[in-house]
Formats: C-alpha cells, structure tokens, sequence
C-alpha cells in the first residue's frame, strides 16, 4: 500500500480546541453535540466526539451490508457515538467498550437517548478482558489513544487515557487488535482508527511479521488532516486462524 507522507494534526480534537477544562467541576458538567442525527452526552472527562469520525461509522454501515450476521464490537468506544451511529443506522446489537468508567457511563447513556438501549450492551473493561471466551463479531471498530506520549502535551484539553497511545502511538492500537484477533469472524472486518499514514505504515509493518494479531491492511480512508481509518480483514478471508 503506498501511503502519503506523515501527518500529524493540529489537535486531536480541533473541532473542540476552544474548549478548556478549568477543573474537575466544570470538567464533569455535562454538554451535548449533535452526531449525525443522534445527540450526544459527554463532560470534559471524555473524548469530545469529532465530527470527522462520523466516516468510521458510515464505513461501519456500509460493511455491515454485506458482513455475517452477528453484533458489532467497538473498543475504546468514549461516550459511544461512532459506534452508536452505526448501530442506528442498521440493524445490528452491538457491544461497547471502554476501560474508563465515565466513558462507559455516558455510552449508556447515549444508547439509551438513542433508543438502543435493548441493543446495546456497555462493558467498562480494558481492551484485553472485553470478550468472553466463543464471543465472535463480524466487525470490530476500534478507536485507541494514538498521541505519542512525548506529545500528550500539546494537547492540554484531552483525557491523558483518551490520548496516550505510547511511543509510538500504536501501543493500545496493538492491544486492541490482539484483542479483536480472538473473536473477529473469519469473514470479519475491522475498522482502525489511528492518526497519521505512518502509524499505517508501521502498524502494517507489524501485521505483517509472523505471528498474531492475524489481520492486513486492506483499506484506507482519511479525513483532511485530522485522522485516519484503516480497513483490516483476515489474510485469508474464510480461514480461522488461531493465536
Ligand atoms: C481516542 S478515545 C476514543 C473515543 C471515541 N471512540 C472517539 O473516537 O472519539 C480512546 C478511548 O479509549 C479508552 N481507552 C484507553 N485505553 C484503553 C484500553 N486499554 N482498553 C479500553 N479502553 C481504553 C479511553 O478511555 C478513551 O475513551
């Protein structure tokens, strides 16, 4: 896959930048965006949602059309917006993830604004412990920190949780998808979002070592320079590959 040279966004949530959070009262008072047709509950304690991430849901959607049947898994879900989007938009029950307690809070709550809360189920848990043993998903959308830790600073307003992504930015991104490996249907996809082309590149440059996670790159979408969604299926479709 040919990427573009790197980029690095301005703000992990340039939409939101103007938004600072004074101190803890403040930072717990709860506001609410319009994502797509859905309103969506979040205090500074989360993720502000990014409008730009309405095109990992709309991805979502459009996979779904032809996926198995089953729910859909997102890890790292925040106040649940992109994968709440893409459950009202189809048929589909779906499992949220986040370790953070606030974060799964304002997911349930989301859901239930949204009206799906009879299909939703909101698990607070690290990326590793989220899925039961013989749990399978046919898509599995997955939204890490991908900050490098040497620059969470420039980005004073966002949860260190919500952005720290490691070294490389790519730590979580890879906890996560050893995670996904383990319940992904064979014919399943998953829908990556990390920051820059060359988180892409490496994160391919790892896939394709031996061993687990067994998933390649197979798709890419971007949004100007705010982030990127990558595509990620088994390499050989149909086959179920153990780790
Ligand atoms: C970049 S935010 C994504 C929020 C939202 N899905 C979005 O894209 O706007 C990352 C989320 O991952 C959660 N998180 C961080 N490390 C995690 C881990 N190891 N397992 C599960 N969730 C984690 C954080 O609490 C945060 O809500």
């Amino acid at each position: 896959m040919t990427l573009r040279p790197d980029v690095i966004p301005a703000s992990t949530s340039p939409e939101t930048a103007a938004a600072p959070v004074a101190d803890d009262a403040s930072a717990a008072s709860p506001v609410s965006m319009d994502f797509g047709p859905l309103t969506i509950s979040y205090d500074g304690r989360v993720l502000t949602p990014r409008p730009w991430t309405q095109i990992q849901s709309s991805w979502a959607v459009e996979l779904l059309a032809e996926l198995p049947e089953g729910p859909v898994l997102e890890i790292c879900t925040g106040a649940g917006h992109i994968g709440l989007l893409a459950l009202a938009l189809t048929d589909r029950d779906g499992v949220l993830v986040d370790a953070d307690p606030v974060a799964a809070s304002y997911a349930v709550k989301n859901a239930d604004a949204a009206g799906l809360a009879d299909r939703v189920e909101v698990r607070t848990a690290l990326a590793q412990d989220a899925v039961a043993p013989g749990e399978t998903f046919p898509l599995a959308i997955v939204d890490p920190p991908w900050v490098k830790s040497q620059e969470v600073t420039r980005f004073p307003e966002d949860p260190l949780l919500a952005i720290d992504g490691g070294d490389d930015g790519l730590a979580v991104a890879r906890q996560c998808l050893h995670a996904v490996d383990a319940c992904l249907h064979p014919d399943g996809a998953v829908l990556l979002q990390l920051g820059t082309f060359n988180q892409v590149a490496a994160l391919e440059e790892w896939l394709e070592q031996s061993g687990p996670p067994h998933l390649r790159v197979r798709g890419l979408r971007s949004f100007e320079d705010r982030g990127v969604v990558v595509l990620l299926r088994r390499p050989e479709p149909g086959t179920r590959l153990l780790s």
